[in-house]
């Protein structure tokens, strides 16, 4: 752990906040959200292109995209079943470093195989954008790119390896963000390979108890 760098405004990478013991108990953490809640492939609203990354959820809210949009559900799209709750290791990292009162409701479980990627897009299906995002990678590196709120202009990369945790609020909190492409055999935490990608979010306005959707460009 070398402390946080400030890689923007906003933007903070805390590179190998979890050292290797940390990163084991979170995959195993992870590998039992994923047997309850079975990785899922997103598809894009309109035309209904599936995403290359599969996708689950922990916390009360979960994200998912299909033919109705982009939006959080509390219950899994195949089994129908309530989201497991977010593990401790993975809460203690948000207490650590969102520097917010406010508990995540949502935490994404991005699954990224080899020749998995995703586009550059926002995280603004969130009434609250007064919260951060926290973004922890295991496993494989993934080559981050990231610029400013409105589409266009310089972007700049930065590689996410196992256990780093980078963090994008106040000014950055909706700059586009996305991932180039996945450095297989770059780690060994996971035996299957591959990366996992987990953004933890709030998403209700203050005071709000119910979900929020919208449509538009996001994840
Ligand atoms: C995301 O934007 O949902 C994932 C970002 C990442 O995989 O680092
Ligand atoms: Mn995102």
């Amino acid at each position: 752990m070398t402390g946080p760098l400030s890689l923007a405004p906003g933007v903070v990478l805390w590179k190998t906040l979890l050292a290797r013991a940390g990163q084991e108990s979170m995959a195993a953490d992870i590998e039992s959200v994923i047997r309850q809640a079975p990785l899922f492939t997103p598809r894009m609203p309109q035309t209904l292109k599936p995403f290359s990354v599969r996708m689950s959820n922990c916390g009360e809210l979960g994200w998912i995209s299909d033919a109705r949009g982009y939006r959080y559900e509390r219950t899994h799209p195949d089994t129908g079943r309530p989201w497991p709750a977010i593990p401790d290791s993975i809460l203690s990292i948000w207490r650590r470093v969102a520097n917010t009162a406010a508990q995540p409701e949502a935490c994404l479980v991005n699954f990224y195989d080899p020749v998995a990627r995703m586009g550059l897009h926002q995280d603004r299906d969130e009434a609250d954008l007064a919260a951060p995002i926290v973004s922890i990678s295991l496993g494989d590196s993934g080559r981050f790119r990231f610029g400013r709120s409105v589409r266009g202009g310089k972007t700049q990369s930065v590689l996410l390896e196992s256990g780093d945790v980078m963090v994008f609020g106040g000014p950055a909190r909706l700059m586009f963000h996305g991932v180039d492409k996945i450095l297989p055999g770059s780690s060994t935490l996971l035996p299957e390979g591959g990366r996992i990608n987990l953004t933890l979010r709030r998403v209700s306005g203050p005071g709000k108890q119910s979900p929020h959707g919208s449509s538009g460009e996001s994840q």
